[in-house]
């Protein structure tokens, strides 16, 4: 019934061959590619930005999935959007006007996703749902890879799971995310799961294959 889909985080991939890590990852089964543009303010890391973004698209057979770790990020979304984001997702806590900013990412034509940051609760979202196409809940405190995953907000993921009820809305979990892990965040009505670190280690194709049939089988 709801497919899973494992969307690779290029944060742990090598930055130097992008394109080809893309590749990669897609034709080891890939469903989406997650891209973590940080701006040094919001979270205390710097990444990319939408030049980078627009040079990777072509190679981007699946969707791309951009996740703006930016404060404010109204200035950017459409500079994101016409790089090709395929959805561009703002943190509820990094702007004073989150309904404007979903508006302006549909507006720019691309879906529409939320993330929540650990202690952000559900209720901000209350409102504004019929805008919304994605949510994504944090697993970690957003800013680098390979961070242990928070249990305490599996109960959050199962809560997002009730409040969209029958609309048709993404459930995305993103930080931690490991064949350990996965099965609780499947289990708790997550759809989409990022995975850095998890899927990317050992650095060839066949480790992603492996990588990625892990966290699907569990
Ligand atoms: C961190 C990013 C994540 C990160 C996840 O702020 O939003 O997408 O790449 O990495 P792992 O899967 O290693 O926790
Ligand atoms: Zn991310």
């Amino acid at each position: 019934k709801r497919p899973l889909k494992i969307a690779p985080s290029i944060l742990s991939a090598d930055f130097a061959r992008l394109g080809e890590e893309i590749r990669d990852v897609e034709a080891q089964g890939a469903d989406w590619i997650h891209v973590d543009p940080m701006d040094g303010h919001f979270v205390p890391n710097l990444t990319i930005g939408p030049n980078v973004v627009a040079a990777i698209r072509p190679h981007v057979k699946t969707v791309m999935d951009v996740h703006l770790m930016i404060s404010p990020a109204d200035t950017y979304i459409e500079a994101f959007a016409k790089a090709g984001s395929d959805v561009i997702t703002v943190h509820a806590e990094a702007g004073p006007h989150l309904d404007r900013s979903l508006q302006s990412i549909r507006d720019q034509g691309a879906l529409a996703g939320v993330a929540l940051n650990i202690t952000t609760p559900l209720s901000v979202i209350e409102y504004c749902l019929d805008k919304i196409d994605l949510i994504l809940v944090m697993t970690i405190n957003p800013g680098f890879g390979g961070q242990k995953f928070t249990h305490s907000v599996v109960d959050k993921i199962a809560a997002a799971r009730k409040m969209i009820g029958e609309r048709p809305i993404y459930l995305e979990v993103d930080g931690g995310v490991s064949p350990d892990t996965a099965p609780l965040c499947w289990n708790a009505g997550a759809d989409v799961l990022v995975a850095g670190s998890a899927v990317f280690k050992g650095g060839t194709p066949a480790d992603y294959q492996r990588n990625m049939d892990a966290i699907r089988n569990s």
